[in-house]
């Protein structure tokens, strides 16, 4: 039986529709769209809110949340993993899988060398809730992998796990 970690994640109940939408924007911007942070050596880029507002699900969150950093697109290269961590800058977000595919798994740490793990799967056109304070991380297989992700900032009127999971269901997309 799958394990299962409370509140790291969950489905909402209808599609995107601009999922193709944003992969045509990324790729017709070519490869000025991914900024690569050397530090980090990710890739990151934004997606105009226009786009975003295109989708009536996306939308009704944005409208209903003033904290949010609106979407980045997250590019991670061919056989590359991230360590496990919790993000710095934001408790949760909204996620999307755009292109390419890769094993994301959230943690309970066991002890120093185990994490018990719980696999998010993306489906196609799926958007998630993402609590980004459950340690996760990604394994990228042998496809390019791109990953849109709206997160919702730490600062004023910042919106943790719980708070975004309790708006969505007002709004009957959970
Ligand atoms: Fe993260």
């Amino acid at each position: 039986m799958k394990y299962r970690i409370k509140d790291a994640y969950e489905p909402l109940n209808q599609h995107s529709t601009i999922r193709s939408t944003i992969q045509e924007y990324i790729e017709s911007a070519g490869s000025d769209f991914f900024d690569f942070n050397a530090l980090r050596g990710f890739g990151k880029g934004i997606i105009p809110t226009e786009i975003l507002n295109q989708d009536p699900v996306i939308k009704q969150i944005l409208d209903n949340t003033p904290c949010n950093m609106g979407g980045m697109v997250f590019h991670m290269n061919p056989w590359t993993c991230y360590e496990w961590h919790c993000d710095g800058i934001r408790d949760c977000a909204i996620n999307m899988l755009i292109k390419g595919q890769g094993h994301t798994y959230f943690g309970n740490k066991i002890n120093k060398y185990l994490h018990q793990i719980d696999e998010l799967v993306y489906e196609p056109n799926q958007l998630y809730l993402f609590n980004t304070t459950v340690e996760h991380t990604i394994i990228n297989e042998h496809q390019e992998r791109w990953m849109l992700s709206i997160g919702f900032d730490k600062s004023e009127e910042s919106l943790d796990y719980h708070e975004l999971h309790a708006m969505c269901q007002s709004l009957g997309l959970v």
